[in-house]
């Protein structure tokens, strides 16, 4: 009783706050609210067990975007209804534009350096392939920028790099690309784009490992002698591919995640990877829904220590503000230095130390993965958000997706009322309204 009544009243209070701070940073939502006044009068069992899941709306209750930012996959503009869904919404993700620079400049560097034998047959061009991952998600678009702006090979569209795809350019006549010029100890070497495709199975799965795999089995059939460096914007379409063809032919592979086997292969020739981060990722993926509940400030365990010594520092992570976005740094991979980063399901010792469940009571999360096969999601990220749930008291009820209908995925979310937090990794950027309206019933 005493409760609804703090509830109702709280409500009120929202609704004023909400008026009057447009940023919406200080104002909370009813779970906050309910759960740190509950917490304050020393009524901690029933905030903890089940007041938010019985007594919070959907809607109001914490969501998490992750990997997949809310957003047009045609034109990438940030989908800000969907970011803004509550007082408490947020996505987690990683600097996407930083990753894809330092992709780029790995793979020159790497030609560069090797420049005496990168020329398989010699005929003074630099010939690479790319996979695309999928070219409606702003992760792959910006690696595929990132990559061409690298090498020289990309030419202006709407104002920006063209991202799109090229099939197959061996004689360089592609309008979406343009052949680069390198200049290496006063020799002059071109490079070309030789072929680049999204990498979408015929159900619809993208990032789709398998067809990377059968795409280097068709480009180095045709013009195999050609291709001097191998490029995909994620390791699990680089290892497939690496694993088909270019690691008995000895043609450097570059990928990005820094799963473990990826970085394993680096001393089997795999010519590098990114590491964005996941483990800061998973952690920022699971602590922002924590806070929510427990109604402290955002940044707690984050920018700010929390009372177990977890913190950020600020090499790791930016968050943007008006972007409701936290977006972890990335880290290039390579010969060099991948022995540092050979357990990439390692939780990020800065933010290891475990929350005292006596102030931080279980909370139930719903999360789903887009795709169970997605080698990232799967072999790095969710074994990450394994751990961070343990130590961060969630009791996780993990969801993996068909990579290619959103049903598959809402359909599992049937019941939202048995949750206090949703952590959510669409299948298309663009269908977030198919998981907002389910909230909002
Ligand atoms: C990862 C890819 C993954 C994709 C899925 C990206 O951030 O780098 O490996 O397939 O997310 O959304
Ligand atoms: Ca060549």
């Amino acid at each position: 009783m005493k409760k609804k009544a703090v509830l109702l009243t709280m409500a009120a209070i929202l609704g004023l706050s909400v008026t009057a701070c447009s940023s919406g940073e200080t104002s909370q939502n009813t779970a906050d609210t309910a759960a740190a006044t509950t917490a304050a009068s020393g009524d901690t069992t029933a905030a903890e067990t089940k007041g938010a899941a019985e007594e919070v709306a959907n809607k109001d209750k914490p969501l998490v975007w992750f990997n997949r930012q809310p957003s047009n996959s045609s034109t990438g503009e940030l989908d800000m209804t969907a970011l803004n869904f509550n007082e408490n919404t947020y996505y987690v993700g990683f600097d996407a534009n930083q990753g894809a620079e330092l992709q780029g400049t790995m793979v020159k560097d790497y030609i560069e350096k090797n420049i005496d034998t990168i020329d398989r047959n010699g005929d003074g061009i630099i010939g690479y392939v790319l996979a695309i991952g999928d070219i409606g998600h702003n992760d792959s678009i910006a690696r595929t920028r990132g990559v061409r702006k690298a090498l020289g090979t990309g030419v202006d569209k709407d104002g920006d790099i063209n991202s799109d795809p090229i099939g197959t350019n061996t004689d360089g006549s592609a309008t979406a690309v343009q052949d680069g010029t390198l200049d290496v100890n006063g020799t002059q070497y071109v490079i070309r784009e030789l072929a680049s495709q999204e990498m979408k199975n015929s159900a619809g799965a993208t990032w789709d490992a398998a067809t990377a795999g059968n795409a280097i089995g068709i480009w180095s059939s045709s013009f195999g002698d050609q291709i001097d460096v191998v490029v995909s914007n994620n390791d699990g379409m680089g290892m497939s591919m690496f694993n088909a063809w270019s690691k008995d032919n000895k043609v450097p592979t570059f990928g990005y995640d820094a799963n473990n086997d990826a970085v394993a292969a680096i001393a089997e020739g795999y010519g590098g990877t990114i590491s964005q981060h996941a483990d800061v990722q998973a952690y920022l993926t699971l602590r922002v829904l924590r806070n929510a509940l427990d109604g402290v400030d955002i940044d707690t365990g984050i920018g700010t220590a929390d009372e177990a010594g977890n913190v950020l520092s600020e090499d790791v992570y930016v968050y943007n503000e008006e972007q409701r976005s936290y977006y972890a740094l990335n880290v290039a991979v390579t010969a060099d230095n991948y022995q540092d980063f050979t357990d990439s399901t390692k939780v990020y010792e800065p933010v290891s130390n475990q929350l005292d469940e006596a102030s931080h009571g279980r909370k139930k999360v719903w999360l789903n993965i887009y795709n169970a096969a997605d080698n990232f999601l799967s072999s790095t990220y969710q074994p990450l958000l394994q751990k961070y749930d343990d130590l961060l008291n969630l009791d996780v009820e993990y969801i993996g997706g068909d990579g290619q209908t959103e049903s598959n995925i809402t359909n599992r979310l049937g019941n939202p009322g048995q949750y206090d937090a949703f952590a959510i990794n669409m299948v298309k950027t663009d269908n977030a309204a198919s998981y907002t309206s389910l909230l909002s019933q």
